[in-house]
């Protein structure tokens, strides 16, 4: 089969609102010949995003709003229509987005979430995994509807965790896991 060139891959926007680590993980998928996406917008909802600092990189469109109301999603729905985007990556986005919004990329956004769904949605997961004396934890790409950390799980990975692990070295762990993880769920729903 021949490979997709940039033209006929998906366009894609990843949303952030720090560090940017799976962003950067993202992008350099992207720029594989077998990578099924191409990625055309950051999006933020924080100027202050270090992962900010990847649109300068790696040239992409950078764009902040701040998702506080229904006239800045709107906005933002406007922008990622006008760029056809049509695939949307949450990479550590801590906005909740409406269920309008939602409607309207239905089946269309994913994101990454540091536990082994449906165990420990919503935040503080690795505080929660390690004062239950859990023996592992991990991550997990999901389809994003309405309802938090609730949609479809398209893969997981599992993460051991030590009776040394604090909640700092198992999101590290977790983290190195992650960056393997997003790219693995986009081959996996999007390759031919
Ligand atoms: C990741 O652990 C992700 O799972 C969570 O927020 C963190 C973001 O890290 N939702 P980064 O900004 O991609 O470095």
């Amino acid at each position: 089969m021949a490979p997709l060139t940039g033209s006929n891959k998906i366009k894609t926007a990843v949303f952030i609102s720090g560090t940017g680590s799976n962003l950067k993980s993202l992008i350099r998928f992207s720029k594989l010949k077998k990578s099924p996406i191409i990625i055309k917008m950051i999006i933020s909802n924080n100027s202050n995003s270090k992962g900010l600092q990847y649109a300068k990189i790696y040239k992409i469109k950078k764009k902040v709003f701040n998702f506080k109301n229904i006239l800045s999603e709107k906005k933002v729905t406007n922008e990622l229509k006008k760029d056809n985007i049509n695939l949307i990556c949450l990479a550590g986005f801590m906005k909740i987005l409406s269920k309008s919004f939602i409607k309207n990329f239905k089946g269309k956004i994913l994101n990454i979430h540091p536990s082994l769904l449906p165990k420990y949605k919503g935040l503080n997961t690795y505080e929660k995994a390690i004062k239950n004396k859990d023996k592992y934890s991990g991550c997990t790409v999901h389809f994003v509807n309405s309802r938090l950390d609730s949609g479809k799980i398209i893969n997981q990975k599992k993460v051991r965790i030590n009776k040394f692990d604090t909640p700092k070295t198992l999101a590290k762990k977790i983290l190195i896991q992650e960056h393997k993880l997003y790219p693995a769920a986009i081959m996996k729903i999007l390759s031919l």
